[in-house]
């Protein structure tokens, strides 16, 4: 018996194919039995289908080299795309890689399990492409076992700083790899202690078997990277970029390091972010720093994901023009071209940190000759710590459909990420997770829908965050047509419920300091982190327009002009862009102050709403899985309560403004 669930790799029984003849045979074309990501795909299959409908399938290996060209001979497939079609005696699946053959193996399965028709699914042949390059996880786990951020147990990766392999390990790279995750990083991009020495004899030989691993299922290891690994862990005195003996202990390293773990992807780096130290402290920039690791790195075909999270941390938040927001935007355009091929800039969805709302982030679609990266937050660090339930695909798809305006055409997120519009070789998304050792990865057994739609969506950003939550449901938790449309109507609109009893209008950051769970309207408003919601007698937000710290600015027009006006800005943002009077009207003809209170009260009625629906679901689902959710949403009402009446009571006392609807305000 696993101490882990499997999820929606649980393979549920179904009659719904079992009579179809396609799958007693399938081939694989373009590969051969010495592919061991092929090998898996066939293994993958054979256990899917067993459990599932019974059903042994012959799997046929093609020649390797022949194929790449589908049988019409009209298109070349790209190295992880697939095409799957009927003949007369089975299915084919054609890739030019074991990773477009496990990509495709997982369709099949995919289309079993949410009880879709082979026929109609393959009968006219379809080529499946992933819509990004690089499709990403980073952990941040530390090398004791302990998880920054972590809601979901401890590490899988690390206990004691060793590097753990066991049963999970391979079940992991299963998982993701069946959403289409082809990176991962394994530990904390704050890189300290044991983690510095990741990098050294101690931790090659074990680093190289999870890199096998990992190779097996299509997915490229990665690690962070102390950017002063020269002064930690090799004697020097400097880690300044331009340093020839600086760089000459790189090249040393990194050859040791490839030549050890040779399916090693590259680096993600912070530097000179939140007491990291970087190329700053010898006066160089960010380009500097990233470009010679990249430069060292590039003949062992290496990368280096750079990150923009750099901002003043140390702020004084009596000063009203340093303005945090604006940091990666002025850190990073002035060299925007001189990054090097190999170096992605790792960019956080909005410019401050994983708010519940915030604009996108300037410098996407600001940069114009850099390679970019997409960063987002599926460990539920501001949205619930996987206590509260946050579905944040529709929150994803906001920000990958946002019109940036870098050029006339393919301008948005999605189309810059995908390496479209700059036409990049290396770009795409990474989400920060925190799957740990708990028995279901993800603690809320429904945050496991953030885990699976992040990798769908990375895969083919044009699905809809309906259709995600659909197959997570249906493969993780119950295909009864009526369970998935309740659990759907929970997922759907928790993201927005969640925005309502929590930080309105954009202004973000009104949580506890200590744990960023729980109301403290006044938690971060008097610290040095830059997070301020400026909020007086008279009214609240923070003037980013000209007239203040200009942050509007940095966007491309009509962005800029829109963000600027406060009868443009759209309402959900308004208060992170402008200071104004609790009396101002917004676009919704409610007043600033009406629509806290209102939305407070929404929030916390609506979330006993989606308590209630997940209580109607007792002895329908799974009991571990029932009681599992059931004892987080007595945990997110007892939260959302408190929301709301701090919130509203703290304006109502500041503002004297009573409620229109003369609800009970403390
Ligand atoms: C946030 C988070 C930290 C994390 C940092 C980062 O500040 O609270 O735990 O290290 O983001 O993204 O690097």
């Amino acid at each position: 018996m696993k101490n882990y669930s499997d999820l929606w790799l649980g393979y549920k029984k179904k009659t719904h194919n079992r009579d179809c003849k396609n799958l007693n045979k399938i081939s694989f074309t373009g590969v051969d039995e010495t592919d061991a990501v092929a090998v898996n795909a066939s293994e993958e299959l054979k256990t899917g289908l067993k459990t599932m409908l019974d059903i042994e399938p012959e799997i046929v290996f093609g020649t390797p080299g022949v194929t790449g060209t589908v049988s019409n001979g009209s298109e070349i497939l790209d190295n992880e795309e697939y095409r799957i079609s009927l003949s007369d005696e089975g299915i084919v699946v054609e890739a030019k890689s074991g990773t477009g053959i496990l990509y495709g193996a997982f369709d099949i399965l995919r289309t079993v399990a949410v009880e879709k028709d082979v026929i109609e699914a393959y009968g006219k042949g379809i080529v499946v492409r992933p819509s990004n390059p690089l499709r990403m996880l980073n952990h941040w786990d530390n090398m004791n076992g302990d998880i920054e951020r972590g809601y979901s147990g401890e590490s899988f990766f690390f206990a004691d700083n060793k590097i753990v392999i066991n049963e999970r390990t391979r079940d992991y790279a299963r998982l993701i790899s069946s959403v289409g995750i082809n990176a991962v990083v394994i530990n904390n991009v704050n890189v300290k202690d044991a983690a510095s020495y990741m990098i050294t004899d101690r931790y090659y030989d074990k680093l190289a078997e999870l890199g096998e691993i990992f190779a097996g299922y299509g997915i490229r290891l990665f690690l962070s990277l102390n950017y002063a690994s020269t002064i930690e862990i090799g004697g020097l005195d400097s880690a300044d970029p331009l340093d020839e003996k600086v760089i000459a202990w790189w090249r040393t390293k990194m050859a040791e390091v490839f030549d050890r773990i040779p399916t090693l992807g590259g680096f993600l780096v912070k530097a000179d972010s939140e007491g990291r130290p970087g190329p700053f402290t010898y006066g160089r920039t960010q380009a500097d720093g990233a470009n010679m690791l990249a430069d060292i790195v590039k003949e062992y075909g290496g990368i280096i994901v750079w990150r923009c999270f750099v901002y003043n941390c140390k702020q004084d938040w009596r000063d009203r023009k340093t303005d945090r927001a604006r940091a990666g935007y002025d850190n990073f355009m002035p060299m925007d071209g001189e990054y090097h091929d190999n170096v992605i800039l790792q960019i956080k969805n909005g410019p401050m940190d994983f708010q519940i709302r915030e604009p996108v982030s300037p410098l996407i679609g600001g940069l114009k000759k850099t390679n970019q990266m997409l960063e987002v937050q599926i460990a539920q660090e501001y949205t619930g710590h996987q206590i509260d339930v946050c579905y944040l695909i529709p929150m994803f798809k906001e920000i990958l459909g946002f019109k940036t305006y870098c050029s006339e055409k393919d301008d948005s997120v999605a189309d810059i990420i995908s390496g479209k519009t700059l036409n990049s070789r290396y770009s795409g998304i990474a989400a920060v997770t925190n799957t740990g050792n708990d028995y279901n990865w993800t603690g809320n057994y429904l945050a496991g829908a953030n885990l699976y739609g992040f990798g769908r969506l990375a895969f083919d950003t044009e699905l809809t965050s309906e259709q995600i939550a659909e197959e997570f449901v249906r493969m993780t938790i119950s295909d009864d047509d009526d369970v998935v449309r309740d659990v759907m109507s929970i997922l759907l609109p928790s993201r927005a419920i969640y925005e309502k009893y929590t930080c309105p209008l954009g202004i973000g950051w009104m949580v506890q300091p200590a744990t960023h769970y729980g109301c403290s309207v006044d938690g971060y408003e008097y610290d040095r982190w830059g997070t301020y919601h400026r909020a007086d007698h008279l009214g609240i937000g923070v003037d980013r327009t000209d007239k203040g710290t200009g942050y509007a600015l940095q966007y491309n027009e009509p962005n800029a002009s829109m963000y600027n006006s406060p009868e443009k800005c759209p309402d959900e943002l308004v208060l992170f862009f402008h200071h104004l009077p609790y009396t101002h009207r917004l676009h919704s003809g409610k007043t600033v102050i009406q629509h806290i209170y209102d939305t407070h009260f929404e929030g916390y009625e609506e979330a006993k709403g989606l308590a209630g629906k997940w209580d109607a679901l007792k002895g329908r689902i799974d009991d571990e899985i029932y009681e599992n959710v059931r004892e987080r949403f007595e945990r997110q009402l007892i939260n959302a309560h408190e929301w709301c009446d701090q919130v509203n009571s703290y304006f109502y006392r500041k503002s004297g403004i009573p409620d229109e609807k003369s609800r009970t305000i403390w």
